[in-house]
């Protein structure tokens, strides 16, 4: 199981405040911050975009002591959950948004966890460092994915790697397939 796979650098705050636009994250989200340093991910997803839960592990210790105290102050207890730990082992079904500041490498250790247990429709946003192997959502990243020397990925489940990983359909079995769509439809439209 891997442990560390980055050092502790703070996300700067107009990129995390991206991070979060760029995701959605709204009030029916529980975002995961997986290696969340001083819980400045956390933080601004339920005070500013006012997320449900928010989620934070971290193996720091020290930083994950920070955090708490930060977060009774504030009033977040309820809101704001923070592990001291190591983010392979999280169970991640519940998150809607997971947010990343890692390296390249570390998320591509971290791939097939997303891929296993990301819910369909769960996004994942992360700083500076691709999942080779997965499409951002949009494949030409229009300005705002680019912010001065920043970079942000977003990417969505499934349909970020679907494509990639799906085993292409023959014809006989496309048109079966479009013939049992068609009786789904149907069916849905008589019930
Ligand atoms: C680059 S910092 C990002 C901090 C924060 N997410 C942000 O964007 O400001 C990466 C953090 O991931 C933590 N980390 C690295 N590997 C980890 C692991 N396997 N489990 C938990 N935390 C980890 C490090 O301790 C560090 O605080």
């Amino acid at each position: 199981m891997p442990h560390s796979v980055a050092p502790y650098v703070p996300t700067p705050q107009n990129i995390v405040n991206r991070m979060l636009k760029l995701s959605g994250a709204g009030p029916d989200d529980v975002v995961y911050d997986l290696g969340c340093g001083d819980g400045r991910i956390l933080i601004t997803a339920v005070e500013e975009f006012e997320v449900k839960k928010a989620v934070g592990y971290d193996l720091n210790p020290t930083m994950c002591g920070n955090v708490q105290v930060k977060v009774d102050e504030r009033g977040l207890a309820d809101r704001i959950e923070i592990v001291n730990g190591n983010f392979f082992l999280a169970d991640l079904s519940q998150a809607s948004v997971v947010t990343l500041y890692l390296t390249t490498s570390g998320n591509t250790k971290l791939k097939p966890k997303l891929e296993k247990e990301l819910r369909p429709g769960a996004r994942v946003v992360s700083h500076d460092f691709p999942i080779r192997g997965w499409e951002t959502v949009k494949n030409d990243p229009p300005d705002h994915y680019i912010v001065g020397s920043h970079k942000i990925y977003v990417y969505e489940v499934p349909c970020s790697y679907d494509a990639k990983t799906s085993i292409p359909r023959t014809e006989e079995e496309d048109s079966r397939w479009k013939r049992i769509r068609d009786l789904f439809l149907r069916s849905e439209g008589e019930a």
